[in-house]
């Protein structure tokens, strides 16, 4: 039976949900053109995951070297394996450096250069003269660019008097019965109240799904919420198979050591004391792409050439760099490295290991963030009133795998033509359809049936198998028999969702209760991920596959969809990748070996 909630209406032009880099860039560029905007957020702001980006922000100012959009559009599309559509990822470049200076602008605190210009450092995958020698491209704030960034756009929001909604956990979408988007229901973690946000758009901004797995760089937070509610309505996620492992997380806590410790001279070594990079990657060596370093050093330990007790892991070194520059450019990951592996980085060097850190698959989107609903006849048809950005989506800028800082960039960018979309196609303060009693009684149903089940098993024991799962059956290295088993694995544990047991029937505060509605999200990631890399025999970016070690243009250059239906079986089917640019200025990058 369920209870009676007691329903607070609102009605905005637009609901955006998510305050990380991605939301409040498009909650400011929306509120500043004048509409009436609502960000709704389960964290306070400023403690979203952006605030952990640290290396920078990939825009080619040519501040330390020459540079060019079109090497930056290069460099993202070989990143990517090419599977990443070339009209968002011109887009994508073409606008990176009038987001940065705009970002300049609004107050971020860059790091600066002798004569006053934003610094920039060298990160993997970034090249000069299409692809021929590093370039400086990372636009960066020390180490903490992200919190820079996050702290700069919540200021200017509130200078433009954006209204927030702190600490609500949005529940489901609302759908209309011709399957528009309407708003969202949500719950008010402080008060207990349950809200109905209806508007004319609503923007998923809610972040990737990191926590799917048992070791991220992703903080807790990063549980899918956006990607579970999408599934819920009946629309697919795309490329979900393409996870990103971060070369350099540390050993044991996961937490991220920037590319950007690479970009000013790192190295990794084995047990032999070798720079094995120079051997996987004769040019890039250590600043080659995340997918080919992350390979490399699971490789080296699988051959015993680990280092450690249990020779499982791999030393990256700083300690060359000497004091000043660690305290003057990279201060968070020493404190970090200190705090978090004991290590003093200007003496020894910092245990690391590949360890999960970005979804390139999410909600499909083209490059205005509107959400594609494909069909075989139109793979690029929209879902009227509803738009994604940032890792909750997948533009798809990023492919088959994400060059480092072009994920600040990517929710810079796509905040901000989020914001131009809603203020184009928005009519403002028109009246929307009032809500019937019924709207959202079934979210409210789903929300009351969770609150009180009363099964026999743990939200944290369900996640913590499910996150051994996604650890052991979905890592750098696959093959057709470890993602079989995944599949029957996570099938499995899915299964214990229906027999959970939520010990707090509070409304306030009630943890327990917001973390099963997590792991109902993370599971229906998860879920759509092993299944799309089961499917996939291929190798291209992040899915390495073993038992099919080339990339296959001929018969996967496309891109996964994954639907869930309401017994969590997984459906599959694909999308043509955009083999075309969005200018005539660019020509289409023929696909070709990716080498650094
Ligand atoms: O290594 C880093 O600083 C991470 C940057 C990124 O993921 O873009």
């Amino acid at each position: 039976m369920t209870d009676t909630y007691e329903i607070i209406d609102h009605e905005h032009d637009v609901i955006v949900v998510g305050a990380g880099g991605a939301g409040l860039r498009a909650t400011l560029g929306m509120t500043a053109a004048g509409l009436n905007t609502a960000c709704i957020t389960k964290v306070f702001p400023t403690r979203s995951h952006t605030v952990a980006a640290q290396g920078g922000v990939g825009a080619a100012l040519g501040n330390m070297n020459e540079d060019s959009w079109q090497w930056h559009m290069y460099d993202t599309v070989k990143g990517a394996d090419w599977l990443g559509d070339q009209d968002a990822i011109e887009y994508m470049c073409r606008e990176a450096a009038p987001s940065v200076y705009e970002l300049e602008h609004f107050g971020v605190p860059f790091s600066r250069t002798e004569d006053g210009k934003i610094y920039q450092r060298p990160f993997g995958g970034h090249m000069r003269d299409f692809g021929e020698a590093p370039v400086e491209r990372a636009c960066a704030a020390a180490d903490r660019t992200g919190h820079a960034i996050l702290h700069t756009l919540y200021q200017q929001c509130l200078k433009h008097n954006a209204e927030f909604f702190i600490e609500y956990f949005a529940i489901d979408l609302i759908m209309s019965e011709d399957g528009a988007c309407r708003g969202v229901m949500a719950w008010n973690l402080a008060d207990g109240t349950i809200h109905r946000f209806l508007a004319h758009q609503t923007l998923i901004a809610t972040g990737g799904y990191g926590r799917s797995y048992f070791s991220a760089t992703s903080a807790h937070t990063c549980t899918g919420d956006g990607n579970g509610m999408v599934l819920r309505a009946g629309l697919p996620m795309e490329d979900m198979e393409f996870v990103q492992f971060h070369p350099t997380g540390i050993y044991g806590s996961g937490c991220l050591i920037t590319e950007g410790a690479r970009g000013e001279g790192g190295y990794l070594t084995n047990s032999e004391g070798e720079a094995f990079m120079e051997r996987y990657a004769p040019s890039a060596k250590d600043l080659a792409s995340r997918d080919v370093v992350s390979r490399a050093m699971t490789i080296e330990i699988r051959e015993n050439r680990g280092v450690g007790p249990e020779n499982d892991h791999i030393y990256l070194h700083l300690e060359h760099l000497g004091g000043e520059v660690l305290n003057q450019r990279l201060p968070g990951i020493t404190e970090t490295a200190k705090i978090f592996s004991g290590v003093d980085a200007t003496k020894d060097p910092i245990p690391v290991l590949p360890t999960v850190h970005y979804n390139m698959g999410g909600i499909p989107t083209n490059y205005h963030a509107e959400v594609l609903r494909p069909t075989v006849k139109d793979p690029d048809a929209i879902c009227p009133g509803l738009m994604a950005i940032g890792e909750a989506a997948c533009v798809s800028v990023h492919g088959a795998n994400r060059l480092g800082t072009n994920s600040l960039l990517d929710l810079v960018v796509f905040g901000r033509a989020a914001a131009q979309r809603a203020v184009r196609i928005v009519e403002k303060d028109k009246k929307i359809k009032s809500a019937d009693p019924k709207t959202g009684e079934e979210a409210i149903a789903r929300f009351d049936a969770v609150r009180h089940s009363k099964g026999k098993e743990t939200t944290a024991s369900v996640r913590l198998d499910m996150q051994k799962i996604m650890q052991n059956n979905a890592a750098v290295f696959r093959s057709t028999e470890i993602l079989k088993e995944g599949i029957k694995l996570i099938d499995k544990s899915a299964e214990g969702l229906k027999d959970l047991g939520v010990s707090d029937r509070s409304l306030i505060w009630n943890s327990d209760l917001v973390e099963t509605l997590e792991l109902e999200n993370l599971m229906a990631c998860s879920k759509t991920t092993i299944y799309s890399a089961e499917a996939r025999q291929e190798s291209r970016g992040a899915h390495a596959h073993e038992d099919y070690p080339d990339r296959d243009d001929k018969k996967w250059m496309k891109h996964s969809l994954a639907w869930l239906d309401d017994k969590m079986k997984v459906k599959l089917g694909y999308r043509p990748v955009h083999e075309y640019t969005l200018t005539d200025e660019v020509e289409y990058i023929e696909p070709r070996a990716r080498v650094y």
